[in-house]
């Protein structure tokens, strides 16, 4: 049985159905199993990365592990699930971290996410992390704005971006959990191609059939935006620094992991803009 954390949102829920489509038996982990709507093969757990005790239930008879927490507590969320995998005698876990550039440039979100990788690499459990780049669907927040008025405000400037559709990431690490040969292993994860956000519009407003107009703004008002959004302060400052790295242009590389791993070609932006046309409209 393998045990999925972050199992209700973006990546964790493409992770469930493609592992039920594997034919592999699930176990989901949720705060909140009420609202959870995962499919009723699924054995859904309350659970909680801060809840030691609930990790111990979580873990019981697992014998793999995909996990996935969000925000700066993610070293002790996952310092809690080693202990707990180790426990109960997990054989292999698929973190799922974040690219984030490396020494100088590295970012805080990736940092959170080092402090978990080291927590589970004491425990000695074999690992395999996965670092993907930006997601395809951090799209969707421009939602509101491209339903009120037809416009996208970034700060990412002329930048471009392989963003990755989530599923591949699910994809990579399906893969990394039902096959052999993953553990150990790192994977850096983008899409097939780089864009810069005036180039996804493009696509967006192309898929949802609606003029869209990219409008370059400062960081200041993307702050002002993200407080007034209620966005916690370490995360906004984490993702500052992020938009000036893209603006610089080092976030371009493409990685053929994705092929590579999954044997299929990833995704484009424009597969994911076609899907997901409802969203906008
Ligand atoms: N967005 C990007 O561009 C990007 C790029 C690279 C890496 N990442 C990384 O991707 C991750 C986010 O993935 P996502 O977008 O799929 O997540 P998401 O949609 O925001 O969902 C977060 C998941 O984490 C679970 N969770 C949060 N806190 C928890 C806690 N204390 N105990 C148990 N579960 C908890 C939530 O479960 P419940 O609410 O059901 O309990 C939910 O399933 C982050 O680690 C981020 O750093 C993001």
């Amino acid at each position: 049985m393998i045990l999925v954390t972050g199992a209700t949102g973006t990546v964790g829920r493409e992770v469930v159905a493609q592992l039920l489509a594997a034919g592999q038996k699930v176990r989901a982990m949720t705060r909140n199993p009420m609202c959870a709507k995962l499919d009723s093969r699924v054995e859904t757990l309350g659970g909680d990365f801060e809840n030691p005790a609930s990790l111990t239930e979580a873990a019981r008879g697992a014998e793999r592990v995909f996990s996935l927490t969000v925000g700066p507590q993610t070293g002790l969320h996952e310092r809690n699930l080693a202990q707990a995998a180790k426990a109960a005698g997990v054989q292999h876990i698929v973190k799922l971290s974040a690219m984030g550039g490396d020494g100088e440039t590295k970012n805080d979100i990736r940092k959170w996410h080092d402090e978990g990788e080291q927590a589970f690499r004491e425990v000695g459990i074999p690992l395999t992390v996965l670092y993907p780049g930006a997601f395809m669907s951090n799209a969707l927040h421009w939602r509101e704005t491209i339903r009120a008025a037809g416009k996208v405000f970034s700060n990412y400037g002329d930048g471009k971006l392989p963003s990755v559709h989530p599923r591949d990431i699910a994809a990579v690490a399906v893969r990394a959990l039902t096959t052999p040969g993953h553990e150990g292993k790192c994977y850096t994860i983008t899409g097939p191609e780089a864009l810069s956000v005036g180039e996804q519009v493009k696509i967006l407003a192309n898929a949802i059939g609606k003029p869209i107009e990219y409008i370059p703004v400062p960081d200041e008002i993307i702050r002002a935006g993200m407080e007034k959004a209620g966005l916690p302060s370490p995360l906004i400052n984490a993702l500052l620094p992020f938009a000036a790295f893209i603006r610089s242009g080092k976030a371009a590389r493409v990685f053929p992991t994705v092929q590579e791993v999954t044997g299929r070609q990833p995704f484009t932006f424009g597969d994911w803009a076609r899907e997901n046309v409802a969203a906008f409209r």
